[in-house]
């Protein structure tokens, strides 16, 4: 990278920003072959982002500046398993969990195949009820215990996938993510230990969360069966530290590995997708596999203003940097897909919340906006207000499913046109013609992205995450940080443990004053109880 190169990229980028500010979208979508340039489409999946702010000159200065920094080499380099986790020493590597264009080695290749060899054996034992319990009893209702990477991705595609034929075979599948003793008790309730099944998953094993909901697993299953060795039979367990996780009492053959090198933010695709394996099937499994692979290769290989994650990651620095948008809507419409934006909150957040580069020097710039987001239509009834009105700068990302599945056309058709118009209204805005009226002023000139899945099958939304994933690790190198550690979840993490200590009377250290009067507040409270 040459650096007088970029400071004259950045200057021209800035220029642009100035020039466009008096330039409405409305404006800018007359220009039919900029309009053609922002769609593309890959295996059912339409991504349109002519509501973007910008122009072709605009839009060729940030390519140059993606080709400047060398992003198709970077991306090369963590293809083919580089350290660019640098903080933490290790590959970025689960794109060969998908088995596509990833450059990892023929061992790595091997260890996939196996285990998901051994996955997919255990799916279909229970799947077909000929996995059972200690009494003989198949196996009805499966509680995964996860958080964070090992949670948020297997609740999404359980249920986005739900409705698939396949499906219908599954045991009901619980999610307990919370410490909050109230999301197991309730996943609890009502079930018998001879017919459920537990999966824990963590990759280090060692996090506070699922190890409390565990050992109250584990308890409520001893305090029923009162048969230890019964244990093995009703617990999995998904990690990447066997070692803590054999004293937990798992059998050997029911631990399967998370490796090394796959992310928690990115490991759906590895064994922590066994739950959406159990809901969907192998078959569709390895279609959403198959759509990621085609992420994969498209990323690979399209030119660079061509290919679909470079341009989001683009356009999102383009708006936080440029346009000074402080947030990014995610607005599925459709609620099977409910549960995206708080996929992709940690996705996007805890990859690109930094304000260290690589290099550990403090950097000036914006990195990663706040993402929040919601289902439409009921946003509208909610917040949109200020998204239309309000004074925030933000971009949004409207996801559509074009084919409905249910049978009810009309409801699909008023979806269909409330996410289609919502996006135009923040596109084009609005003028009240009569003076009088100036209130029901529009401003309109956000910028949003709309992305349309034919359908919602697994292959679509494979496809649809892998290209967010990859559009997060362009961002990181366009930002120039480390987008796979997380340091700054782990100071609240320490300092729980005096707190919790204080709370259980155990420990009566000096704490700063806001901090000890909560504890004793708090104390207090229960004390009186
Ligand atoms: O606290 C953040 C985090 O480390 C995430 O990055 C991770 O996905 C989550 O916790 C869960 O971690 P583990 O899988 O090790 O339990």
């Amino acid at each position: 990278m040459n650096v007088s190169d970029t400071a004259s990229i950045q200057d021209s980028l800035a220029a642009s920003a100035v020039r466009l500010s008096s330039i409405h979208s409305r404006d800018l979508l007359r220009d039919t072959v900029r309009n053609g340039a922002l769609k593309h489409t890959l295996v059912g999946c339409h991504f349109d982002f002519s509501r973007q702010r910008v122009d072709l000159q605009a839009l060729a200065e940030l390519i140059k500046f993606a080709k400047c920094i060398d992003l198709p080499a970077k991306r090369d380099a963590m293809l083919a398993g580089a350290r660019i986790n640098r903080s933490e020493n290790r590959e970025v590597l689960h794109t060969a969990l998908r088995q596509g264009a990833a450059g990892a080695s023929a061992s790595i290749k091997i260890e996939v195949a196996q285990i998901k060899r051994r996955l997919y054996e255990c799916v279909k034992a229970i799947r077909s009820c000929s996995w059972r319990g200690y009494t003989g009893k198949a196996i009805r209702d499966v509680i995964h215990i996860g958080i964070g990477g090992s949670h948020l991705g297997p609740e999404l595609l359980v249920n986005a996938l739900a409705h698939l034929p396949s499906s219908k075979k599954a045991p009901k599948i619980h999610f307990v993510a919370n410490v909050d003793a109230q999301d197991i008790n309730s996943a609890l309730r009502g079930l018998s230990p001879e017919t459920t099944l537990f999966i824990v998953v963590s990759k280090s094993f060692s996090t506070l969360e699922t190890q409390v909901n565990a050992n109250t697993a584990r308890s409520w299953f001893l305090e029923r069966t009162g048969n230890l060795n019964a244990l093995g039979q009703h617990f999995l367990g998904v990690t990447n530290n066997l070692a803590a996780a054999s004293e937990f009492g798992f059998r050997k053959e029911n631990l399967f590995p998370i490796q090394d090198w796959v992310g928690g933010r990115f490991s759906l695709w590895s064994a922590v997708g066994l739950p959406i394996m159990l809901k969907i099937g192998c078959q569709a499994f390895e279609q959403l596999l198959a759509g990621a692979r085609a992420a994969d290769e498209h990323f690979a290989q399209s030119k660079i203003d061509r290919n679909i994650p470079v341009l989001a990651a683009l356009l999102a620095i383009w708006n936080t940097s440029h346009l000074g948008c402080d947030s990014l809507a995610v607005l599925p419409y459709d609620k099977r897909l409910a549960l995206l934006p708080d996929y992709l909150q940690q996705l996007e957040m805890e990859s690109n919340g930094k304000s260290f580069d690589i290099n550990g020097d403090p950097i000036d710039y914006r990195t990663m906006q706040v993402l929040w987001g919601g289902c439409g239509t009921n946003g509208q009834h909610a917040y949109h207000q200020l998204l239309h009105q309000g004074t925030s700068k933000f971009a949004a990302d409207f996801i559509l499913v074009g084919k409905g599945d249910t049978k009810n056309n009309e409801h699909h058709r008023w979806l269909l046109a409330n996410g289609i118009a919502q996006g135009q209204a923040m596109t084009l805005g609005y003028i009240p013609i009569n003076q009088a009226e100036q209130f029901k002023r529009v401003r309109g000139n956000h910028p949003s992205t709309t992305i349309v899945l034919n359908s919602l099958r697994a292959e679509q939304i494979g496809c649809l995450l892998a290209i967010y994933e990859h559009k997060v690790f362009c961002q990181g190198v366009l930002w120039n940080i480390n987008s796979f550690d997380q340091w700054g979840v782990e100071l609240g993490k320490q300092m729980a443990l005096p707190i919790f200590a204080q709370l259980s009377g155990e420990d009566a250290s000096t704490q700063d004053p806001a901090t000890r009067h909560l504890v004793d507040h708090c104390l207090g409270l229960n004390r009186t109880e």
